[in-house]
């Protein structure tokens, strides 16, 4: 019930996105096909195939879809580089953000790879309601400084996955489903206690190290694009 009321207090805004302009059904969209691919392939093989030489300049109108899908794949982050799964870690959660990692495995993956998700250096702590997740994070300040000292590691925020799950859901052919994005937010809020926070915080840090370190090397102007713009 008090999870109701954490997504339903903005539910207006959310409801009225989602009716507008989010998750129009696209018929034929062939973009889960081509989400599926990316599993088996290279991120590099991936951002070439998305652009085949045919569709360049043929003057055919692409779907609003298709170009959302293609914005994502061209613009790589640090955390494409990492995992698409993460099977073990999550027999260890609750039944209900296992259901959410599935839904996440299977919808978030439609424009870029679930590693995008899985890989985020986004964190929101657990909690109640809005005013308990300020709180979790006003006490993580001091019990642990070091959360707040390197963007690129965590970015801990009382709703940041709630508000991305929202941006998300609203991009032009999303196909997500109003309670499947609070189950997919569910898990991962309590994805962000289990591997970013608390115990294997050193472990995130050094898994999250290791991608940015990467991917500086792969895509140095991309790097210096998501440092200046405060995107890494
Ligand atoms: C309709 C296409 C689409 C779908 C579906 C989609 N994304 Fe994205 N995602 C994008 C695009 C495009 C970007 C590039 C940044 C932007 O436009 O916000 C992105 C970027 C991201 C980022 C990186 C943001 C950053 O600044 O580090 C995360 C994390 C993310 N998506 C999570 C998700 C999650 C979680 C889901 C499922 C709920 C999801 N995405 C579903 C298109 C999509």
């Amino acid at each position: 019930m008090e999870r109701d009321g954490i997504f339903g207090l903005k539910s207006a805004f959310f409801a009225s996105a989602l009716f507008l302009t989010a998750c129009a059904r696209e018929p034929s969209s062939q973009t889960g096909e081509a989400g599926q691919a990316g599993s088996t392939q290279t991120l590099a093989s991936l951002v070439i195939s998305s652009i085949p030489a045919s569709e360049a300049g043929a003057g055919e109108a692409k779907s609003a879809a298709e170009l959302e899908k293609e914005k994502a794949l061209k613009n790589p982050y640090p955390n494409d580089l990492g995992p698409e799964k993460i099977d073990e870690e999550v027999k260890t959660y609750p039944a209900e953000a296992q259901a959410g990692y599935k839904l996440m495995l299977a919808r978030c993956a439609q424009c870029h790879t679930s590693a995008r998700p899985l890989n985020s250096r986004f964190a929101e702590p657990e909690g109640k309601d809005d005013p308990a997740k300020e709180a979790a994070v006003a006490g993580l300040k001091k019990s642990n400084p070091e959360f707040f000292k390197d963007g690129g590691v965590w970015q801990v925020e009382a709703a940041v996955w709630k508000r991305y799950v929202k941006r998300m859901m609203a991009k032009p052919g999303c196909k997500i489903e109003k309670d499947e994005g609070k189950k997919i937010w569910q898990f991962l809020v309590a994805d962000s206690a289990k591997r970013k926070l608390g115990a294997n915080a050193k472990k995130w840090e050094a898994h999250r190290r290791k991608l940015l370190s990467e991917f500086r090397q792969k895509y140095p102007e991309r790097y210096k694009e998501l440092e200046q713009a405060k995107d890494l």
